[in-house]
């Protein structure tokens, strides 16, 4: 009996011994490895507390950047799949294809869906503007045109996208009325807002409705966007969140500045969402590089984490999208006035992991 307890003892003082060598392996493991040989997802990192998002091409769904997708982020928006002029070239024709892949997809991997946009003054489709006998549409036959188009884009998505970017790039500082002086203002007026917001409502009444904009850490179009927003808060225009579009660099804006524009959109009482992220390695337009590659690469990654690390303190911010998966594919790339060789994603051109990818990652919550 006696020694069938010492037995039992002996046998839990292995266990015992094994343990604390075995966690002690897995705890130095975890301080050495950095980085690790696999990538932790990021869609888990933040999971309950921040959807992570990614802006894509249907090509792009079958290809390398389709397996990061899936392994990496747990939302997705059409980079231009669902825009105006893409998804309803014609006022008879929709073409519903591109998008419908980029949904089918997110769904079959259970991933959060975006949509981006129901209107944006570059997109807009011209048949808009041309009345049935060739003459300029009226006011009343462009409304007519915008509820028909949301009603019906809305509508087909209804239940899977959960968010829209119902207006997309509408504020202009320089205006005294704060709004873009473009067809819209100019044929409809500055009602063409609360219509698309109402008419998206009343399309999918659960769907949560954004004004989104770029440079919105600028205290002009900030304040603009502010007194527009009170406006059709005012008005009872259904209306949620905000979608900044951030797309910034290593040089620019400060993070303090980002943070005053967040903070005023929460005192709206409002959502705000990070909607096309991305920074790159250049200032604005000026392509001369200051410092070499691996310090900009460097230098990436800890403005990353302390762009991330402000989202964190934002309760109010809901979720960050970057526009694009990785750097084999961004619209900074695209056009023959720039160097073509931009890093601003958080994977570099093999889908590796960058700097940024790991700084970003370092401020998950515990
Ligand atoms: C860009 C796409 O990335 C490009 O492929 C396209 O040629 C032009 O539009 N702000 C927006 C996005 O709201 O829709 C834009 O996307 C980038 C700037």
């Amino acid at each position: 009996m006696r020694y069938s307890v010492d037995a039992g003892a002996r046998h839990y003082y292995a266990i015992f011994f094994f343990c604390v060598f075995a966690i002690g392996r897995v705890s130095h493991a975890d301080e050495t490895q950095h980085p690790p040989a696999v990538a932790e997802s990021l869609a888990d990192a933040f999971r309950g507390r921040l959807k992570i998002g990614a802006a894509v091409e249907p090509a792009q769904l079958t290809e390398a950047d389709g397996s990061l997708l899936v392994r990496q982020f747990n939302s997705v928006v059409a980079e231009n799949a669902m825009k105006p002029a893409d998804i309803h070239p014609r006022e008879d024709t929709y073409n519903f294809a591109p998008a419908d892949t980029i949904v089918d997809f997110a769904q079959r991997h259970h991933m959060a869906i975006r949509g981006h946009t129901l209107l944006w003054h570059k997109r807009t489709p011209d048949w808009f503007w041309i009345g049935k006998d060739g003459q300029p549409a009226s006011r009343e036959l462009v409304l007519e045109r915008l509820r028909q188009h949301i009603n019906t884009v809305v509508g087909r998505y209804k239940g899977k996208v959960y968010a829209w970017d119902v207006v997309n790039e509408v504020i202009d500082a320089s205006q005294q009325n704060c709004l873009r002086n473009d067809k819209w203002m100019q044929v409809v007026g500055p009602e063409y807002i609360s219509a698309a917001f109402r008419d998206a409502h009343a399309a999918d009444p659960f769907a949560r409705l954004f004004i989104n904009d770029y440079s919105t850490h600028e205290p002009a179009k900030r304040d603009c966007l502010v007194r527009v927003i009170k406006g059709l808060l005012a008005d009872g225009v259904p209306i949620q969140g905000v979608g900044h579009q951030m797309h910034i660099s290593i040089y620019w804006p400060s993070v303090s500045s980002i943070d005053s524009s967040l903070t005023a959109f929460a005192q709206l009482g409002l959502e705000n969402q990070i909607t096309e992220l991305d920074m790159s390695l250049y200032q604005h337009k000026d392509y001369r590089p200051a410092t070499s590659l691996q310090q900009r690469l460097t230098f990436q990654g800890q403005r990353y984490g302390a762009v991330m690390a402000l989202f964190l303190a934002h309760r109010e911010v809901t979720a960050v999208t970057w526009w694009g998966v990785a750097d084999d594919h961004t619209w900074l790339n695209v056009g023959n006035d720039v160097p073509g060789d931009d890093q601003p994603l958080l994977f570099d051109r093999s889908q590796q992991p960058k700097p940024a990818y790991w700084e970003t990652l370092r401020g998950r919550p515990l």
